[in-house]
């Protein structure tokens, strides 16, 4: 089932949003070579308490840390813990938070130091398949619409979208409905109706698709140890189009291709 919100409800996951965005900004400023994925945890953790936010990752099915952070070929669900940071070396910071009652989710890859150029094209591709799927949220258009952008934008750049794993419905919960696939048909699916607030989360890699689960039973890597990436933000579906719920601020900073959509979409 579909739980459509309001206005209310929508202006609180934009609070939650927003501090989902600094969380994630705050983060990559203290990314540097030599920290552990640990202490990176400790300080996202803090950060959201200290703005009377909750991790919603925290206890979520047992998951047991605040965020998740993913290194490498880690594509999601990286649980902190000793890793330590290299430099040369991208980065996912997912984040969610619960705040007022409400939820909102986003990720962003970072580059720690200097990445090689074929590095530096999967974040871009990634961040502008974000973007295309985004501009196709909205009113009249099906969830395959979302779908079939994104995948296009990245298997134009010679990458591939990861099949197993999925955007979702976010608000209420941490995870609502609809899926929100990364391939698919355009004119398929759900259809898209005011009130709907969806998480968009393009994970690609730069060798095969195919991913593993670890034996703690959360991380998620490539088969093929190649690099992955993975952009997500929160979006309302609204009559004058899709609104980032959780827009970027400070040094997570939004690719052009995203900044361009309408200004209702990064208002
Ligand atoms: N933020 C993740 C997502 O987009 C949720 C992670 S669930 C957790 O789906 F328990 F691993 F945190
Ligand atoms: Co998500």
């Amino acid at each position: 089932m579909i739980i459509r919100k309001g206005q209310a409800e929508i202006e609180r996951i934009a609070k939650a949003g927003a501090l989902v965005a600094e969380t994630i900004a705050h983060v990559g400023e203290r990314l540097e070579p030599g920290l552990t994925t640990l202490e990176l945890d400790r300080i996202a953790d803090a950060f959201i308490r200290s703005h009377g936010g909750v991790p919603t990752s925290q206890g979520y099915k047992g998951y047991p840390r605040a965020i998740c952070i993913s290194v490498d070929d880690v594509v999601v669900h990286g649980i902190p813990d000793d890793t330590v940071v290299d430099d040369g070396s991208i980065v996912t910071i997912d984040v969610g938070v619960t705040l007022g009652g409400a939820i909102a989710d986003s990720a962003y890859t970072f580059a720690v130091g200097a990445i090689d150029p074929e590095s530096q094209r999967l974040l871009h591709t990634c961040q502008d398949a974000l973007a295309a799927g985004i501009a196709e949220a909205r009113l009249g258009n099906r969830i395959g619409d979302i779908s079939r952008a994104v995948q296009t934008v990245v298997e134009g750049a010679g990458f591939s979208v990861v099949k197993s794993l999925v955007g979702h419905g976010v608000g209420r919960h941490y995870h609502e409905d609809p899926h929100v696939p990364n391939f698919g048909e355009p004119g398929r699916g759900p259809r898209l109706s005011e009130g709907m607030t969806i998480a968009i989360e393009p994970m690609i890699t730069m060798g095969k698709p195919d991913v593993f689960l670890a034996e703690d039973g959360w991380t998620i890597a490539t088969s093929d140890g190649s690099l992955a990436a993975h952009f997500e933000h929160t979006v309302a579906i609204l009559p004058d189009g899709p609104r980032i719920l959780t827009p970027r601020v400070g040094i997570a900073v939004e690719r052009e291709s995203l900044a361009a959509l309408s200004p209702r979409a990064s208002a």
